[in-house]
C-alpha cells in the first residue's frame, strides 16, 4: 500500500517511515525537504498519485499565534484538496489529547482548526491524538521559564515515547478510518512539574522547577486532568525509566521553533 508522511522527515515522521516500510508498505516521506510543501501545494499532486493513505505528521516551523494557525489552516486545506483529486481513502493526522479544552493556547487554536477542516472534509480520517512525548520534556522546560526558573503546573500527565506514537499512528494507518477520535497515551500518570524536573536532572540541566498553580502550558490554563487521555486510550509500552536508559533520551530536544517564548503570565 502506497502510503504517504507529510512531515516524514521529523521525529514521528522518520521513525514512522522506517516502521511502515518494515511492514512491507510503501512509505514515502514527503516534506519540503524532498521538494513537497504542504503551504504552497509544491509537489504535493505528484506525491500522492496512487496513494491509498496520507499521514499528515508535520508541524509549523513558528509557533507563534498568526503564522501557526495559518500553517495548519493552509496546509490542511491542501493536503484535503490534493487527497480528494488523488481518490485518496484515508487522511489521518497526528493531534494532541486535550486539543479541544486548551483553545486559550494560540498553538491549540490552531491544532482545533486543523482537526475542524479533517472533520468537514470528504475525506474519511481518524484523527489520533497523542499525550505529551518525552522527548518533548526539555522543551516543556524551555517554554516555560520565568526569570530563568521553570514554572510549571502540579497536574497530572501521562506522556509517552516518541517511538511508541510512531507504532501507535502506523496501526492506524493500516487499518480502517474511524472517522473519530483515537486516543493514545504512556503507561503512567506523573505530575507535569515534578516528571519535568526529573528529566533535566537526568541531562544535568541545573533549572530548578517551580510547582506553580498559574503557570500556563503553551499559553492555556490547565486543570488537574486537561492534559489526561479518556478511559479508552491505546496505551504504548514504554515506561520513563526505561526510555531514559534509551539512545534517545541522551539527546537534549532540538531548539524550540520561532515564536516561543516565556508564556507563563
Ligand atoms: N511534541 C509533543 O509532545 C506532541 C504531542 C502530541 C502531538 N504532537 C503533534 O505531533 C506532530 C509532529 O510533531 P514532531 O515533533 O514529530 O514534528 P517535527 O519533528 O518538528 O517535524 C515537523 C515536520 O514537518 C515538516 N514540515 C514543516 N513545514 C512543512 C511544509 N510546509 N510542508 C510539509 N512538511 C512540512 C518538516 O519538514 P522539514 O524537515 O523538511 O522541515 C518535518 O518533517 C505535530 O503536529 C504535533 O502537533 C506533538
Amino acid at each position: 500500500m502506497k502510503i504517504v508522511v507529510i512531515g516524514g522527515t521529523g521525529l514521528i515522521g522518520s521513525k514512522l517511515v522506517n516502521k511502515l516500510r518494515e511492514h512491507g508498505h510503501e512509505a514515502v516521506a514527503a516534506s519540503p525537504n524532498s521538494g513537497v510543501n504542504t503551504l504552497t501545494g509544491e509537489g504535493l499532486a505528484e506525491a500522492l498519485k496512487g496513494a491509498a493513505v496520507v499521514v499528515d505528521v508535520s508541524n509549523s516551523p513558528s509557533w507563534e499565534d498568526a503564522a501557526v494557525l495559518n500553517f495548519f489552516e493552509t496546509s490542511t486545506r491542501n493536503l484535503l484538496k490534493y487527497e480528494a483529486a488523488a481518490g485518496v481513502g484515508h487522511h489521518v493526522a497526528l493531534s494532541v489529547v486535550g486539543t479541544q479544552r486548551l483553545a486559550e493556547s494560540g498553538y491549540f487554536r490552531a491544532k482545533i482548526a486543523q482537526e475542524k477542516l479533517i472533520r468537514e472534509s470528504s475525506i474519511p480520517y481518524t484523527i489520533v491524538q497523542a499525550t505529551q512525548f518525552f522527548e518533548f520534556l526539555k522543551g516543556l522546560a524551555d517554554i516555560s521559564v520565568v526569570d530563568g526558573k521553570v514554572h510549571l503546573p502540579h497536574v497530572l500527565f501521562q506522556p509517552m515515547a516518541a517511538d511508541d506514537v510512531a507504532s501507535a499512528v502506523g496501526r492506524v494507518a493500516v487499518g480502517q478510518p474511524v472517522n473519530g477520535v483515537v486516543e493514545i497515551g504512556g503507561p503512567e500518570q506523573f505530575r507535569v512539574d515534578e516528571l519535568v524536573q526529573r528529566r533535566l536532572a537526568s541531562l544535568k540541566d541545573p533549572r530548578e522547577v517551580i510547582a506553580d498553580p498559574n503557570a500556563l502550558y503553551s499559553g492555556a490554563k490547565l486543570s488537574e486532568k486537561t492534559l489526561v487521555p479518556g478511559d479508552n486510550a491505546r496505551l504504548g509500552e514504554t515506561r520513563f525509566e526505561t526510555w531514559l536508559t534509551q539512545r534517545a533520551a541522551q539527546i537534549p530536544s532540538a531548539p524550540q521553533p520561532a515564536g516561543v517564548a516565556a508564556v507563563n503570565k
